[in-house]
This record gives structure tokens, sequence and C-alpha cells, in this order.
């Protein structure tokens, strides 16, 4: 209620944008919204430094996380699960919640600052948490990375169309090839984002993204790829999924 030229004004909403945006920096209202708030910008900032490998200016929401993982969440320890570009962790944190002993969980970061993050926030208390359980961190990029031996759920947030055809080619294959037989492979990308971004773009760039959508298409016919929409994500995301035919 304020008081201006003997008149009083009653905005109950007035001051929730800043209310709000207090919330998000200082976290005064509980360890979950501050939780979200130090992703938000832990990913702004590492995104504002490198674009090309972060691809997007914002974390995925929880709703698509859930999504992304609903394979590995659902099955039961033991599992080996892989998760490749991690960010700030929105998916990397649905999986540790459901870590439980003899589980495997190696992640695959290519940037540094983000490792670090993940570590300090996610793994270092999951370890904790989860003694039984085996939490890997490679900070590498997923065409080099050492990792040995099979996995039956992998989640990869690589920015693909950021990529060379070639590269996209490479990076699917690979992930393919570290698939156990039955294994869950999901990846994502934005909904219709090449289509929506080819005529901003230049020439060489729109072949370029043309031919990723050749690459793309060839993977999902080849492997049943299995596509879903999830709107509720900045921007609306498409999950491909697949899974590998279990040995008889
Ligand atoms: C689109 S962000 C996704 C972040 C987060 N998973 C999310 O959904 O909000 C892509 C992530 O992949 C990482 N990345 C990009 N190229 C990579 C590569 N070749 N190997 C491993 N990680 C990579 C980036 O550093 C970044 O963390």
């Amino acid at each position: 209620m304020t008081l201006r030229g003997g008149r009083l004004y009653y905005r109950p909403f007035a001051r929730l944008p800043a209310l709000w945006f207090c919330r998000l920096c200082l976290g005064p209202c509980g360890p979950h919204f501050n939780a979200r708030g130090i992703a938000l910008f832990t990913h702004i900032r590492v995104a504002l430094k490198d674009y090309y490998h972060t691809g997007t200016p914002v974390p995925s929401t929880p709703t698509f996380a859930r999504l992304m993982t609903r394979e590995c969440r659902e099955a039961l320890p033991p599992r080996r699960i892989l998760e490749v570009g991690p960010g700030a962790g929105p998916m990397t944190e649905q999986i540790v919640a459901c870590l439980g002993d003899g589980d495997v969980f190696d992640v695959v970061e290519i940037n540094a600052d983000f490792a670090r993050n993940l570590d300090r926030r996610f793994l270092g208390p999951a370890r904790k948490r989860v003694p039984g359980a085996t939490i890997r961190m490679f900070i590498d990029p997923i065409q080099t990375a050492a990792l040995e031996g099979s996995y039956g759920f992998i989640v990869s947030s690589l920015p693909l169309n950021n990529f060379e055809p070639q590269e996209v080619r490479e990076i699917l294959a690979r992930m393919k090839g570290l698939l156990a037989p039955g294994g869950h492979l999901s990846f994502f990308e934005y909904a219709g984002i090449r289509r929506i971004a080819r005529p901003f773009k230049k020439k060489q760039d729109r072949r370029r993204l043309g031919d990723i959508g050749r690459v793309l298409t060839e993977f999902d016919r080849e492997n049943g790829v299995k596509k879903r929409v999830c709107l509720l994500n900045f921007p609306p995301a498409l999950k491909r999924s697949l899974q590998l035919k279990a040995r008889s």
C-alpha cells in the first residue's frame, strides 16, 4: 500500500518482480530455489564465454530433464549410466537423485568450469550419500574421452547443430558404440531449430545445417529413433531416443 498525493494506492503485485529477482539471486526462500538460481547463472556465465559448445543461453527445465532421464531413472541398480554434456546439471540432478549401490555413473564434459561446478554441487555430495556407487568425471570431448566398457543408458545434451556434419556423424557413432546390448540412448535438439534458424544464416551455414539434418534423418531411420517434443522447455525441445536390440 502506498500514499501518493493524499491518496492510498493498493498494488498487491507491485513488488513481485523485484522479490522474485532477489529470491533467484540470494535464495532466501530455500535451497531448492537457490540451486536453480545458481544453475541458471553458471550456465549463462559459461555460455557467454563459449557459446559454440554450450549452444543455448539457458539450461534445460526440470520437466525436460525428467523426460530425458526417464529410462535410466525407471531402471533398477546396478546400472551403467553415461551423461554427455551435463552443463550446469539439470539432467545430472535427476540422475544422482536415483543412484543406488552398484551403479556406475560417468560424466563427460568438455568445459572445466562446468565440470568443477558439477563436482561440487552434485557428484561430490552423491559420492558421500551413495558410497557403493562409482561416480566419475571426464573433462574431455566425448570423441576422445577414455571411457571403458559399455553403458545401459546414455543421456546426451550436445548442441549438435553447432558442429560440422562429419563431427555429428562421429559423435553419434561413438555414443551408439558405447551402448550395451539393450541399452538406451537419448539426445536432443530444439524443436524445428534448423528450419527456424536457416533464413538468418549465411549460405555456408545453411548448407551445414542442411547436411546435419540429413545425418540425423539417416541415423533416425537406421536406428528406429523415437521422437518426443517437450513444450515445457525454453526453447521447446525434441527428445530423440533409441534402444539397441538385446542379445538373444
Ligand atoms: C546445450 S548444453 C547442455 C547443458 C545441460 N545438459 C542442459 O540440458 O541444460 C551442451 C553441453 O555440452 C558440452 N559439450 C559440448 N561439446 C562437447 C563435447 N564434444 N564433449 C563433451 N561435452 C561437450 C558443453 O560444454 C555444455 O555443457
